[in-house]
């Protein structure tokens, strides 16, 4: 993934931000209306536009004057820290393990309102600390102290992980990405949603070519 200072210089930046300008505005809609203020952001497989979702919609949230907490809770592939450019690699782990308080683990971003907590350095056994009850407290000490807090997490296929975290998350949204997540891998995916009991708050459909330069951008649907 490009970082966020390339992605600023990019032509297609303004397109990005509309898109995501529009998908924000959906989605609090949705949390409003259902009174939650944490989500996380899933899909079935790798490389489906995860992280770079959650963190311009992150980044919008934070731009509309709410305090807001972008936790990254991908231990097996962690990008939101190099993206963000944030030299810090001391966050979600860290804290679960005790050794930091929340505050400590919050790094300071390009926007005074929008924090972000790095994964840390993973240690060899990462689910086990997703199922924790560290993990749940992290996310309930987390809205206590921010307005919106969203979290980057895994793809439901591969890993056991976003199932898991998918049950502690006030919401989930999915994101596919058209033509490349197959229609049984979306089924698949949100069958273990069901399971977990995860309230699904809304989908992005990403990849969809929208104009004659074949720009591939984020759709909400809910
Ligand atoms: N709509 C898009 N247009 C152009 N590039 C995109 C788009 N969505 C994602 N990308 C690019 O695709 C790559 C994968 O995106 P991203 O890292 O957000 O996916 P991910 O689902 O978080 O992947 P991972 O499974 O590794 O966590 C990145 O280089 C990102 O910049
Ligand atoms: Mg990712």
């Amino acid at each position: 993934m490009k970082t966020y200072n390339e992605f600023k210089q990019n032509k297609d930046n303004s397109f990005y931000k509309e898109k995501f300008n529009s998908i924000q505005t959906n989605l609090q809609f949705m949390l409003k209306k259902q009174g939650i203020r944490n989500f996380m952001i899933t899909s079935a497989n790798m490389s489906e536009g995860k992280s770079f979702a959650s963190a311009n919609i992150a980044e919008v949230f934070a731009e509309k004057g709410n305090k807001t907490l972008l936790i990254d809770v991908d231990f097996h592939r962690p990008s939101l820290r190099k993206y963000m450019q944030v030299s810090e690699n001391v966050g979600t782990i860290d804290y679960l393990m005790g050794e930091i308080e929340l505050e400590e683990a919050c790094q300071d971003t390009h926007h005074p309102n929008l924090k972000l907590m790095p994964t840390g350095i993973a240690p060899p056994n990462p689910s086990e600390w997703v199922d924790s009850a560290e993990m749940r407290q992290l996310i309930e000490v987390a809205k206590q102290t921010f307005d919106y807090v969203i979290i980057d997490a895994p793809p439901l296929l591969p890993i056991t992980d976003s199932r898991i975290l998918s049950s502690l998350c006030d919401g989930v949204l999915f994101v596919a990405f058209v033509k490349k997540t197959k229609r049984s891998e979306i089924k698949q995916a949100m069958r273990y949603l069901e399971i977990a009991d995860a309230n699904v708050i809304g989908g992005i459909l990403n990849g969809v070519v929208v104009s004659k330069n074949d720009r591939k951008g984020y759709r909400y649907k809910y």
